[in-house]
């Protein structure tokens, strides 16, 4: 389901089909460190594949956009 959303997110074509980020961490009481822990896995994994530094810019920027759809909702 994350990778349908990256994929989705990142130009398809096909659609995610998932929950939206704030029906899916609804509850859970994520805090801004698991929040961040997170954020930092991702941009391993696109380190680890190569990712080029625009793209990793704009992976950023997207995740941090959606952080108050994920904190302590
Ligand atoms: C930028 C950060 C994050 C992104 C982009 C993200 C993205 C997603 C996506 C796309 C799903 C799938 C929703 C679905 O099943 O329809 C999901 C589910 C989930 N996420 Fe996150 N997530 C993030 C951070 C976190 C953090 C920090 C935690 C916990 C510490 C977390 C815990 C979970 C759990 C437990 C589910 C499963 C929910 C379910 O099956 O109902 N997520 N997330």
């Amino acid at each position: 389901m994350a990778r349908e959303f990256f994929c989705a997110g990142s130009g398809g074509p096909e659609p995610y089909t998932g929950k939206d980020m704030l029906t899916a961490h609804k509850g859970m009481n994520i805090s801004e460190q698991e929040y961040l822990a997170a954020m930092d896995d991702i941009i391993g994994a696109m380190d680890k594949h190569g990712l080029d530094q625009d793209t990793r810019k704009d992976v950023i920027a997207i995740l941090y956009s959606l952080k108050g759809e994920i904190i302590r909702v």
